[in-house]
Protein backbone atom coordinates (compact mmCIF):
# COMPACT_ATOMS: atom_id res chain seq x y z
CA UNK A 1 0.00 0.00 0.00
CA UNK A 2 1.07 3.22 -1.17
CA UNK A 3 0.17 6.88 -2.09
CA UNK A 4 1.86 7.43 -4.99
CA UNK A 5 -0.14 11.00 -5.78
CA UNK A 6 -1.77 13.64 -3.83
CA UNK A 7 -3.50 16.45 -4.93
CA UNK A 8 -4.58 19.24 -2.54
CA UNK A 9 -6.51 22.29 -2.46
CA UNK A 10 -7.31 24.63 0.33
CA UNK A 11 -6.03 22.91 3.44
CA UNK A 12 -4.71 25.58 5.91
CA UNK A 13 -1.70 27.90 3.99
CA UNK A 14 -1.09 25.47 1.53
CA UNK A 15 -0.93 26.20 -1.97
CA UNK A 16 -3.01 23.90 -4.46
CA UNK A 17 -0.53 21.25 -5.26
CA UNK A 18 -0.29 17.78 -6.95
CA UNK A 19 2.71 16.12 -5.51
CA UNK A 20 4.37 12.51 -6.36
CA UNK A 21 5.49 11.20 -4.07
CA UNK A 22 8.11 7.79 -3.35
CA UNK A 23 7.06 4.55 -2.46
CA UNK A 24 9.33 4.14 0.05
CA UNK A 25 10.64 7.38 2.41
CA UNK A 26 9.77 11.28 1.85
CA UNK A 27 11.32 13.72 3.86
CA UNK A 28 9.89 17.14 4.27
CA UNK A 29 11.65 20.34 5.53
CA UNK A 30 10.93 23.54 5.84
CA UNK A 31 10.36 26.46 8.35
CA UNK A 32 8.16 26.64 11.78
CA UNK A 33 4.84 27.69 9.70
CA UNK A 34 5.50 27.00 6.15
CA UNK A 35 3.13 23.80 6.07
CA UNK A 36 4.64 20.89 6.69
CA UNK A 37 2.30 19.65 9.61
CA UNK A 38 -0.91 20.69 7.29
CA UNK A 39 0.73 18.40 4.75
CA UNK A 40 1.03 15.66 6.67
CA UNK A 41 -2.57 16.53 8.12
CA UNK A 42 -3.86 16.63 3.95
CA UNK A 43 -2.58 12.59 3.91
CA UNK A 44 -4.12 12.03 7.31
CA UNK A 45 -7.40 13.75 5.93
CA UNK A 46 -7.27 11.20 3.70
CA UNK A 47 -7.34 8.31 5.26
CA UNK A 48 -9.38 9.44 8.43
CA UNK A 49 -11.91 12.56 6.94
CA UNK A 50 -10.77 13.78 10.08
CA UNK A 51 -8.23 16.39 11.45
CA UNK A 52 -5.16 14.73 13.92
CA UNK A 53 -4.94 18.67 14.86
CA UNK A 54 -8.38 19.56 15.62
CA UNK A 55 -12.41 18.37 15.17
CA UNK A 56 -13.57 21.67 13.99
CA UNK A 57 -12.86 21.58 10.29
CA UNK A 58 -13.65 24.83 9.25
CA UNK A 59 -10.33 25.87 10.83
CA UNK A 60 -8.38 23.81 8.30
CA UNK A 61 -9.94 24.99 5.99
CA UNK A 62 -7.76 27.85 3.85
CA UNK A 63 -9.14 31.48 5.10
CA UNK A 64 -9.95 31.99 1.58
CA UNK A 65 -11.70 28.44 0.53
CA UNK A 66 -15.00 27.43 1.73
CA UNK A 67 -13.82 24.03 1.21
CA UNK A 68 -11.29 21.36 1.00
CA UNK A 69 -10.62 18.88 -1.85
CA UNK A 70 -8.28 16.28 -1.88
CA UNK A 71 -7.97 13.06 -3.92
CA UNK A 72 -4.89 10.84 -4.40
CA UNK A 73 -3.96 7.63 -5.81
CA UNK A 74 -3.42 4.57 -3.81
CA UNK A 75 -1.17 1.81 -5.10
CA UNK A 76 -2.28 -1.94 -3.51
CA UNK A 77 0.81 -4.64 -3.30
CA UNK A 78 -0.42 -6.29 -6.09
CA UNK A 79 0.71 -3.34 -8.21
CA UNK A 80 -2.99 -2.22 -9.13
CA UNK A 81 -4.27 1.52 -8.03
CA UNK A 82 -7.39 3.29 -7.04
CA UNK A 83 -8.58 6.84 -6.47
CA UNK A 84 -9.49 8.37 -3.42
CA UNK A 85 -10.95 11.39 -3.32
CA UNK A 86 -12.34 13.40 0.04
CA UNK A 87 -14.56 16.91 0.05
CA UNK A 88 -14.73 18.74 3.15
CA UNK A 89 -16.55 21.71 3.93
CA UNK A 90 -18.03 23.29 7.29
CA UNK A 91 -20.97 20.73 7.74
CA UNK A 92 -20.69 18.21 4.59
CA UNK A 93 -18.39 15.86 3.58
CA UNK A 94 -18.30 13.68 0.52
CA UNK A 95 -15.91 10.39 -0.02
CA UNK A 96 -15.29 8.44 -2.72
CA UNK A 97 -13.02 5.22 -3.59
CA UNK A 98 -12.12 4.22 -6.89
CA UNK A 99 -15.25 6.66 -8.53
CA UNK A 100 -18.09 5.26 -6.03
CA UNK A 101 -19.58 8.33 -4.55
CA UNK A 102 -21.29 8.10 -0.52
CA UNK A 103 -18.19 6.35 1.16
CA UNK A 104 -18.06 5.81 4.33
CA UNK A 105 -14.66 7.22 6.74
CA UNK A 106 -14.32 3.59 7.51
CA UNK A 107 -14.12 2.89 3.64
CA UNK A 108 -11.33 5.52 3.87
CA UNK A 109 -9.83 3.66 6.89
CA UNK A 110 -9.81 0.67 5.21
CA UNK A 111 -8.43 2.14 1.59
CA UNK A 112 -5.91 4.39 3.26
CA UNK A 113 -4.31 2.73 6.67
CA UNK A 114 -2.35 5.56 8.69
CA UNK A 115 -0.58 5.38 11.80
CA UNK A 116 0.49 9.13 12.47
CA UNK A 117 3.71 9.82 15.23
CA UNK A 118 3.44 13.05 16.08
CA UNK A 119 4.11 14.95 19.45
CA UNK A 120 0.93 14.33 20.89
CA UNK A 121 1.53 10.27 20.35
CA UNK A 122 4.29 10.69 23.22
CA UNK A 123 1.23 11.30 25.97
CA UNK A 124 0.75 7.69 24.83
CA UNK A 125 2.01 6.19 28.33
CA UNK A 126 1.94 9.19 30.60
CA UNK A 127 -1.97 10.37 30.31
CA UNK A 128 -5.09 8.87 30.84
CA UNK A 129 -5.92 4.97 29.95
CA UNK A 130 -8.30 6.16 26.92
CA UNK A 131 -5.63 6.97 24.47
CA UNK A 132 -3.92 3.50 25.07
CA UNK A 133 -7.40 1.53 24.34
CA UNK A 134 -7.08 3.49 21.16
CA UNK A 135 -3.50 2.00 20.42
CA UNK A 136 -4.43 -1.36 21.57
CA UNK A 137 -8.09 -1.06 19.45
CA UNK A 138 -6.22 -0.03 16.60
CA UNK A 139 -3.68 -2.71 16.44
CA UNK A 140 -6.54 -5.34 17.77
CA UNK A 141 -8.70 -3.86 14.44
CA UNK A 142 -5.90 -4.48 11.71
CA UNK A 143 -5.55 -7.95 13.06
CA UNK A 144 -9.01 -9.66 13.46
CA UNK A 145 -11.97 -8.94 11.62
CA UNK A 146 -14.10 -9.54 14.35
CA UNK A 147 -13.16 -7.20 16.50
CA UNK A 148 -14.93 -4.31 15.07
CA UNK A 149 -18.32 -5.89 15.99
CA UNK A 150 -17.38 -6.94 19.23
CA UNK A 151 -16.75 -3.60 20.28
CA UNK A 152 -19.57 -1.98 18.92
CA UNK A 153 -21.91 -4.57 20.93
CA UNK A 154 -19.73 -4.25 23.99
CA UNK A 155 -20.21 -0.27 23.50
CA UNK A 156 -24.04 -1.05 22.69
CA UNK A 157 -24.73 -3.09 26.44
CA UNK A 158 -22.37 -0.72 28.13
CA UNK A 159 -24.84 2.07 27.01
CA UNK A 160 -27.82 0.23 28.07
CA UNK A 161 -26.58 -0.77 31.42
CA UNK A 162 -25.44 2.70 32.34
CA UNK A 163 -28.89 4.34 31.57
CA UNK A 164 -30.61 1.68 33.56
CA UNK A 165 -27.93 2.15 36.75
CA UNK A 166 -28.41 6.16 36.35
CA UNK A 167 -32.73 4.94 36.10
CA UNK A 168 -32.19 3.10 39.59
CA UNK A 169 -33.55 -0.23 38.14
CA UNK A 170 -31.24 -2.92 38.94
CA UNK A 171 -34.01 -5.61 38.07
CA UNK A 172 -33.48 -4.97 34.33
CA UNK A 173 -29.69 -4.91 34.96
CA UNK A 174 -29.72 -8.79 34.10
CA UNK A 175 -29.95 -8.60 30.64
CA UNK A 176 -27.20 -6.26 29.66
CA UNK A 177 -25.01 -7.93 32.62
CA UNK A 178 -24.93 -11.46 30.45
CA UNK A 179 -24.20 -9.22 26.69
CA UNK A 180 -21.42 -7.40 28.56
CA UNK A 181 -20.26 -10.04 29.95
CA UNK A 182 -20.04 -11.88 27.02
CA UNK A 183 -18.34 -9.50 24.54
CA UNK A 184 -16.28 -7.83 27.13
CA UNK A 185 -14.50 -10.96 27.80
CA UNK A 186 -14.13 -11.30 24.33
CA UNK A 187 -12.66 -8.30 24.05
CA UNK A 188 -10.51 -8.01 26.60
CA UNK A 189 -9.39 -11.13 25.39
CA UNK A 190 -8.64 -9.69 21.83
CA UNK A 191 -6.40 -7.16 23.86
CA UNK A 192 -4.73 -9.75 25.45
CA UNK A 193 -3.82 -11.80 22.68
CA UNK A 194 -2.62 -8.96 20.30
CA UNK A 195 -0.84 -8.00 23.27
CA UNK A 196 1.01 -10.84 23.27
CA UNK A 197 1.69 -10.82 19.43
CA UNK A 198 2.68 -7.44 19.59
CA UNK A 199 5.06 -7.97 22.75
CA UNK A 200 8.34 -9.59 20.77
CA UNK A 201 8.01 -7.38 17.78
CA UNK A 202 8.08 -4.15 20.47
CA UNK A 203 11.36 -5.96 21.82
CA UNK A 204 12.83 -6.48 18.51
CA UNK A 205 12.59 -2.87 18.14
CA UNK A 206 13.16 -1.36 21.55
CA UNK A 207 16.80 -3.33 21.65
CA UNK A 208 18.45 -0.88 19.39
CA UNK A 209 17.71 1.53 21.31
CA UNK A 210 18.00 -0.13 25.16
CA UNK A 211 20.16 -2.52 25.08
CA UNK A 212 19.84 -5.49 27.49
CA UNK A 213 17.54 -3.72 29.89
CA UNK A 214 14.63 -5.67 30.41
CA UNK A 215 11.41 -4.13 29.01
CA UNK A 216 7.78 -5.63 28.89
CA UNK A 217 3.90 -4.98 28.42
CA UNK A 218 1.78 -5.56 31.01
CA UNK A 219 -1.91 -6.21 29.55
CA UNK A 220 -4.55 -4.72 32.58
CA UNK A 221 -8.24 -6.42 31.43
CA UNK A 222 -10.55 -3.25 33.19
CA UNK A 223 -11.39 -5.69 36.12
CA UNK A 224 -9.53 -7.02 39.10
CA UNK A 225 -7.11 -9.79 38.70
CA UNK A 226 -8.62 -12.65 41.19
CA UNK A 227 -11.79 -12.16 39.80
CA UNK A 228 -13.73 -13.13 36.66
CA UNK A 229 -15.87 -9.79 34.88
CA UNK A 230 -19.04 -11.53 36.20
CA UNK A 231 -18.10 -11.29 39.65
CA UNK A 232 -16.51 -7.77 39.29
CA UNK A 233 -20.15 -6.72 38.17
CA UNK A 234 -22.01 -8.39 41.15
CA UNK A 235 -19.27 -7.36 43.82
CA UNK A 236 -19.55 -3.63 42.24
CA UNK A 237 -23.37 -2.91 41.99
CA UNK A 238 -23.85 -0.82 44.86
CA UNK A 239 -21.41 1.20 43.43
CA UNK A 240 -22.48 1.28 40.14
CA UNK A 241 -25.77 1.93 40.99
CA UNK A 242 -24.61 5.30 42.98
CA UNK A 243 -22.44 6.71 40.17
CA UNK A 244 -25.19 5.44 37.79
CA UNK A 245 -21.85 4.21 35.74
CA UNK A 246 -20.08 0.71 35.36
CA UNK A 247 -16.66 0.97 37.38
CA UNK A 248 -15.34 -2.34 35.99
CA UNK A 249 -14.83 -3.70 32.28
CA UNK A 250 -12.24 -3.21 29.19
CA UNK A 251 -13.45 0.42 28.87
CA UNK A 252 -11.31 1.01 32.09
CA UNK A 253 -8.79 -1.67 30.63
CA UNK A 254 -4.91 -0.33 29.97
CA UNK A 255 -1.53 -1.39 29.32
CA UNK A 256 1.86 -0.37 30.62
CA UNK A 257 5.54 -0.52 29.86
CA UNK A 258 7.57 -1.98 32.24
CA UNK A 259 10.78 -1.19 32.47
CA UNK A 260 13.41 -3.11 34.78
CA UNK A 261 10.12 -3.71 36.70
CA UNK A 262 9.20 0.18 37.01
CA UNK A 263 6.40 1.66 35.56
CA UNK A 264 8.46 3.02 32.09
CA UNK A 265 6.94 6.66 32.71
CA UNK A 266 7.96 7.29 36.20
CA UNK A 267 11.25 5.82 35.39
CA UNK A 268 13.37 6.89 31.87
CA UNK A 269 13.73 10.35 30.99
CA UNK A 270 12.14 12.55 28.27
CA UNK A 271 13.78 11.15 25.38
CA UNK A 272 13.65 7.40 26.44
CA UNK A 273 9.97 7.91 26.82
CA UNK A 274 9.48 8.83 22.85
CA UNK A 275 11.67 6.23 21.90
CA UNK A 276 9.73 3.65 23.68
CA UNK A 277 6.27 5.70 22.01
CA UNK A 278 7.62 4.98 18.43
CA UNK A 279 9.41 1.80 19.01
CA UNK A 280 5.41 0.74 19.90
CA UNK A 281 4.09 2.51 17.01
CA UNK A 282 6.12 1.45 14.77
CA UNK A 283 6.07 -2.21 16.00
CA UNK A 284 2.53 -2.18 15.27
CA UNK A 285 2.99 -1.48 11.80
CA UNK A 286 5.96 -4.00 11.60
CA UNK A 287 3.31 -6.63 12.94
CA UNK A 288 0.48 -6.10 10.38
CA UNK A 289 3.31 -6.21 7.91
CA UNK A 290 4.62 -9.90 9.20
CA UNK A 291 0.85 -11.23 9.26
CA UNK A 292 0.52 -10.41 5.63
CA UNK A 293 -2.16 -7.35 6.26
CA UNK A 294 -1.93 -4.12 4.75
CA UNK A 295 0.83 -2.08 5.62
CA UNK A 296 -0.26 1.48 6.27
CA UNK A 297 1.67 5.13 5.93
CA UNK A 298 3.55 5.78 8.67
CA UNK A 299 3.29 9.69 8.85
CA UNK A 300 5.97 11.59 11.83
CA UNK A 301 5.98 15.51 12.31
CA UNK A 302 8.63 17.00 13.96
CA UNK A 303 11.14 13.75 13.59
CA UNK A 304 14.10 15.20 15.49
CA UNK A 305 12.68 17.15 18.19
CA UNK A 306 14.67 15.48 21.38
CA UNK A 307 16.14 12.57 19.74
CA UNK A 308 19.50 12.60 19.72
CA UNK A 309 21.88 11.80 16.39
CA UNK A 310 22.23 8.33 17.06
CA UNK A 311 18.39 7.55 17.94
CA UNK A 312 17.86 9.52 14.83
CA UNK A 313 19.57 7.30 12.56
CA UNK A 314 18.24 3.88 14.00
CA UNK A 315 14.72 4.88 13.53
CA UNK A 316 15.67 6.11 9.87
CA UNK A 317 17.36 2.68 9.49
CA UNK A 318 14.59 0.85 11.02
CA UNK A 319 12.28 2.74 8.71
CA UNK A 320 13.86 1.94 6.02
CA UNK A 321 14.45 -1.81 6.34
CA UNK A 322 10.06 -2.20 7.25
CA UNK A 323 8.87 -2.56 3.81
CA UNK A 324 6.11 0.39 4.14
CA UNK A 325 5.84 4.19 3.08
CA UNK A 326 6.81 7.27 5.10
CA UNK A 327 6.89 10.65 5.43
CA UNK A 328 8.33 12.61 7.76
CA UNK A 329 9.08 16.56 8.68
CA UNK A 330 11.89 18.01 10.25
CA UNK A 331 12.68 21.95 10.54
CA UNK A 332 16.35 21.41 8.60
CA UNK A 333 16.92 18.63 5.87
CA UNK A 334 20.24 18.32 8.16
CA UNK A 335 17.78 16.94 10.68
CA UNK A 336 16.91 13.65 9.27
CA UNK A 337 20.87 13.13 9.41
CA UNK A 338 22.66 11.40 6.85
CA UNK A 339 20.92 9.61 3.77
CA UNK A 340 23.54 7.92 2.09
CA UNK A 341 22.25 4.77 2.94
CA UNK A 342 18.90 4.86 2.28
CA UNK A 343 17.62 4.03 -1.79
CA UNK A 344 14.45 5.40 -3.42
CA UNK A 345 13.70 8.10 -1.01
CA UNK A 346 12.27 11.92 -1.70
CA UNK A 347 13.24 14.80 -0.24
CA UNK A 348 10.34 18.01 -0.27
CA UNK A 349 11.22 21.24 0.80
CA UNK A 350 7.96 23.35 2.16
CA UNK A 351 7.66 27.00 1.58
CA UNK A 352 5.17 29.58 2.54
CA UNK A 353 2.67 26.60 1.97
CA UNK A 354 5.19 25.53 -1.71
CA UNK A 355 6.22 21.89 -1.52
CA UNK A 356 8.72 21.34 -4.35
CA UNK A 357 10.84 17.94 -4.82
CA UNK A 358 14.83 18.92 -4.67
N1 LIG B 1 -7.28 27.92 7.90
C1 LIG B 1 -6.09 28.42 7.57
N2 LIG B 1 -5.96 29.21 6.46
C2 LIG B 1 -4.75 29.70 6.11
N3 LIG B 1 -3.62 29.47 6.79
C3 LIG B 1 -3.69 28.70 7.91
C4 LIG B 1 -4.91 28.13 8.35
N4 LIG B 1 -4.68 27.42 9.45
C5 LIG B 1 -3.38 27.54 9.71
N5 LIG B 1 -2.77 28.31 8.79
C6 LIG B 1 -1.34 28.64 8.70
O1 LIG B 1 -0.70 27.57 8.06
C7 LIG B 1 0.69 27.62 8.36
C8 LIG B 1 1.26 26.23 8.33
O2 LIG B 1 1.10 25.58 9.55
P1 LIG B 1 1.83 24.20 9.85
O3 LIG B 1 1.40 23.83 11.21
O4 LIG B 1 1.61 23.27 8.75
O5 LIG B 1 3.36 24.65 9.86
P2 LIG B 1 4.66 23.74 10.06
O6 LIG B 1 5.48 23.86 8.81
O7 LIG B 1 4.29 22.40 10.50
O8 LIG B 1 5.42 24.54 11.20
P3 LIG B 1 6.22 24.03 12.52
O9 LIG B 1 7.61 23.74 12.08
O10 LIG B 1 6.16 25.21 13.42
O11 LIG B 1 5.52 22.85 13.07
C9 LIG B 1 0.81 28.40 9.65
O12 LIG B 1 1.54 29.57 9.40
C10 LIG B 1 -0.63 28.74 10.02
O13 LIG B 1 -0.75 30.03 10.53
MG1 LIG C 1 4.47 21.39 12.29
Amino acid sequence: MALLKLNICGVRNLCRSSITFSTAINFFYGENGSGKSALLESIFLLGRARSFRTSVIKSIINSDKDQITISGIVARKNGNTFSLGLQLADKKNVIQVNHHGNQKRSDLAYALPIQLIYPKSYQLLDSSSQIRREFLDWGVFNSNDSFLIVWKRFRKALTYRNFLLKKNAPKQLDAWNDELVAYGVELADFREQYLNKLNPVFMSVIQQFFDGDPVELKHFSGWGEAVTFSQALSDDLAKDLRYGFTHSGPHRGDFQVMFDGRLAKNYVSRGQLKLIVISLLLAQVQLIITEGGVPPCVLIDDFAAELDIKNRKKILNYLAHMNCQVFMTAIEMADFGSLNSLQNYKMFHVEHGNVTAV
